[in-house]
């Protein structure tokens, strides 16, 4: 284990969860439990909650759920290490660093540090006479010295070893600039060279202010436009976003999703404080689930090309899952926000902003512009595909709003599409039903655990693991009276977070979740602390002995016969002076 056991107890015991929870989530006590708002997706009514003797937090909301490092990793967006790191200093701990974290750790310092330095220098070459080309570029692109000196702008001279001689001054390695992607290997040759050369350079900083990596443009038409920093130990694409480091401050309702570093930039100098771009990669499930940690509401300027288009389509369910609400801004006469601002201003775009539009105005806009209405065989075809669309809205206020609109965009009786969507409707709340219906059947006889990856090849063997664990982790003094090993276990999640537990308890520690190591994903500890924090069953010896003869009886059908017989034979010696039943 990286961080000693001892040191992991004190640390969750100085750390009590509903402390630690308490200051990122309000919390009201119903019996023995607390609930509040959930930080991890959006809700109105409290489905997130807390359970202090037991160390662990769940949502039935969205299952997320774990113990208090558990829950500092996901708010605070750290890994394991850091989350630790993170909760010591909250206690005034010291940490005990093992000798390899110590090293991973200092060397992402370091990592994060070369890049910050590598920021400075890029800032610090915009002032000199050759970068002259840089200035009038930033000037031709209307930017002010104020948003420069905002998002630390810089250029990266047009040299090969500009940044590496002054990063190798600093103390930095060639392997280490290699590393973050700020120089690169030749073929042939034995040496390095800078990857980002006569590009005006903008840093890229994570949620907590550390320079993480760099995207860099050309001064001209050359290509390729844009050179973003490759992924590297401490730049995530998948979980980081341009300017989030500033939105997150913003006193906006909502967050502006735009598709470029430029119109970020763009929106903030013109008042819209609240903009973030993706990083020229895709945008993400992880990018949603970070925007909804500032936000209730996303909205949407893609370009209008068939590409940004395509890509809206792909953001929304996924913001949507998030728990966001979702609007689609409709922007004409410019292909990107920056464009549209410098073209029409600012009060033009705040009306684009309030006028924009939910999902369903603009799924049914994106349906419309498929078909020429003033054909009738395409007002037919619209008219069909549209009322199937209006069909999937769950409420009623909202398929008469959208009926009528397709209808009129059509030009026939709003009667005849309202016939169609309720027609439409009825099939599918059949449909929605029956699926309904098979999933509780399968949810209740399966009994599959909710998380991706995690299933229980015997399931009623499973479901007396998940009675025991929790008896164990309420008593565990009963630890003595049990004498299971982890391979008896049908479930080998199940059996390892047994076998967790019952170290803690022999090693005289605290049973609990919460000094658990990293030997346990995210979607495992999220499952445990479901199993964990159901209802404190009434502790009693006879459903003690009828888990462990569950567990028992379906572990000598998973043996080979032969072998079956012999242990059936060792276990009934065991039973008679162990723990009998
Ligand atoms: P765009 O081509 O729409 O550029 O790319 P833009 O934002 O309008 O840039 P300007 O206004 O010409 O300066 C949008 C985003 O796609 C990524 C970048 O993140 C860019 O901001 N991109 C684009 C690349 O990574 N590489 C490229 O070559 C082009
Ligand atoms: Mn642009």
């Amino acid at each position: 284990m990286a961080f000693p056991a001892s040191f992991l107890d004190e640390l969750s015991a100085r750390n009590p969860i509903e402390d630690v929870v308490g200051q990122y989530v309000s919390l009201t006590r119903k019996s023995s439990n607390l609930f509040g708002l959930c930080p991890f997706h959006s809700e109105k009514t409290g489905s997130f909650s807390v359970a202090p003797e037991k160390g662990i937090y769940y949502c039935f909301g969205c299952h997320k759920g774990g113990g208090v490092v558990n829950f500092i990793m996901e708010i605070e967006n750290l890994d394991y290490p850091d989350a630790v790191r993170f909760l010591a200093k909250r206690a005034n701990m010291e940490v005990p660093e093992d000798e390899s974290y110590r090293n991973r750790y200092k060397s992402q310092e370091r990592l994060k540090n070369l890049c910050l330095e590598a920021a400075r220098f890029f800032r610090s070459q915009l002032t000199t006479p050759e970068a002259q080309v840089a200035r009038d570029y930033l000037n031709k692109r209307g930017l002010s010295i104020d948003t420069v000196k905002k998002f630390g702008l810089g250029y990266a001279p047009n040299a090969w070893s500009a940044l590496k001689d002054a990063m190798s001054a600093k103390g930095f390695s060639w392997e280490e600039m290699i590393e973050v992607g700020l120089a690169v290997k030749h073929p042939t040759k034995n040496s390095v060279y800078d990857y980002f050369r006569n590009r005006l350079m903008f840093p890229i900083i994570d949620v907590r202010g550390n320079v993480i990596g760099f995207g860099g443009r050309v001064l001209d038409d050359s290509k390729p436009k844009y050179l973003n920093s490759p992924e590297t130990v401490i730049f995530n694409k998948r979980r980081n976003l341009f300017a989030l480091n500033e939105a997150k401050k913003s006193k906006e309702k909502f967050i502006i999703l735009t598709e470029g570093y430029m119109d970020a930039i763009a929106l903030h100098q013109y008042g819209f404080d609240c903009a973030v771009a993706s990083l020229g990669t895709a945008f993400t499930e992880e990018h949603a689930q970070l925007l909804a940690k500032y936000t209730e509401k996303v909205i949407l300027t893609y370009d209008g090309d068939e590409a940004g288009q395509s890509a809206t389509r792909r953001a929304i369910p996924m913001l949507e899952k998030a728990g966001l609400t979702v609007k689609v801004l409709q922007m004409q006469g410019a292909k990107d926000p920056d464009e549209f601002l410098k073209t029409y201003g600012p009060d033009a775009f705040r009306s684009l902003l309030n006028k924009s539009e939910n999902q369903a105005e603009y799924h049914l806009r994106s349906i419309q512009k498929k078909y020429d209405l003033t054909k009738d065989d395409q007002r037919v075809a619209f008219l069909k595909e549209a009322a199937k669309f209006i069909a999937t809205l769950r409420n009623a206020v909202e398929r008469e709003i959208y009926g009528h609109r397709a209808a009129e965009a059509a030009g026939v009786n709003p009667e005849t599409i309202k016939i169609e969507v309720d027609k439409a409707y009825r099939r599918q709340e059949e449909i929605r039903r029956k699926k309904q219906e098979t999933q509780d059947l399968s949810a209740t006889q399966s009994r599959q655990p909710a998380y991706r990856g995690i299933r229980y090849d015997n399931v009623r063997s499973a479901m007396a693991e998940e009675g025991l664990l929790r008896m164990l982790y309420q008593e565990p003094s009963l630890f003595t009276q049990v004498h299971l090993t982890q391979e008896q276990f049908s479930s080998s999640l199940l059996g390892r977070a047994y076998l967790a537990f019952r170290t803690q308890q022999e090693e005289g520690r605290e049973v609990s979740f919460s000094s658990l190591g990293e030997e346990f994903t995210k979607d495992e500890i999220a499952h445990l602390s479901s199993v964990l924090q159901k209802n404190r069953e009434s502790v009693s010896e006879q459903a003690l002995q009828d888990y462990i003869m569950v567990i028992h009886a379906e572990y000598q059908k998973r043996l080979p016969s032969g072998e079956a017989q012999l242990r059936a034979l060792q276990e009934r010696k065991k039973n008679a002076k162990g723990y009998g039943g």
